[in-house]
């Protein structure tokens, strides 16, 4: 049974998405987030998921806060942590503590457009695809090994609002099958890297 932590500071739809997967051999220990008011806390905690918010507010510097949430992490075990919309900023230290167990969704494909709005930022740009990327968490914002990626089209009447709904839709697929990659050990680091050996099991899973 491998014990996962997910942080949050929103919505929590990618955790939702994770959590309802309910995926083999994976037990959800703890939803963490720096946003008490954050809606995915009460809809984890309505399930028995135990949760709990620190605000960085409360903390001197970013190093403080990074060191208070990584003691809350470490109290669940973890096997890999998943930032699923965790809109902080990590210190290296913080990365290099939970290095090659620690993923991120982004709602683009990377390298293009790392950090905030990359849904408008790829209509500005003309991008006739868009989507989403699932990495290790590296120092680097928004860098880090690409586990998976999903592409959409832009269609010439979308907004950023649309646009981001339909690699939303990417997006709760990739994470679980992110997470069950990772759990059942078929993901390999290489480099830059991520070679995903993936059986029958997996393939089942995925059609489901
Ligand atoms: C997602 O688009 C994720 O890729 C980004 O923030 C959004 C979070 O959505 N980092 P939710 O909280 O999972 O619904």
């Amino acid at each position: 049974m491998k014990n996962i932590v997910i942080l949050i500071s929103g919505r929590g739809s990618n955790m939702q998405a994770v959590v309802e997967a309910a995926i083999p051999d994976v037990r959800i220990r703890a939803v963490l987030s720096n946003n008490e008011n954050a809606a995915g806390l009460a809809w984890a905690a309505e399930r028995d998921i135990a949760t709990a918010a620190l605000n960085h507010k409360n903390y001197p510097d970013r190093a403080a806060f990074d060191a208070a949430m990584a003691a809350e992490i470490d109290r669940y075990e973890p096997d890999l942590v998943v930032l699923a919309g965790f809109m902080r900023i990590l210190t290296p230290e913080f990365c290099r503590r939970y290095e090659g167990r620690l993923i991120n969704i982004h709602p683009s494909l990377l390298p293009a457009f790392p950090g905030l709005h990359t849904h408008r930022r790829a209509l500005d740009a003309g991008c006739r695809l868009a989507g989403c990327t699932i990495h290790f968490v590296t120092a680097e914002l928004d860098c880090g090994p690409v586990i998976a990626q999903g592409a959409v089209p832009v269609f010439d009447s979308d907004t950023a609002d649309t646009l981001a709904q339909r690699v939303l839709a990417v997006e709760h697929k990739l994470l679980p099958q992110a997470v069950a990659d990772f759990a059942a050990g078929r993901l390999n680091i290489s480099g830059n890297r991520v070679s995903s050996i993936r059986t029958a099991d997996a393939d089942a899973f995925l059609s489901n």
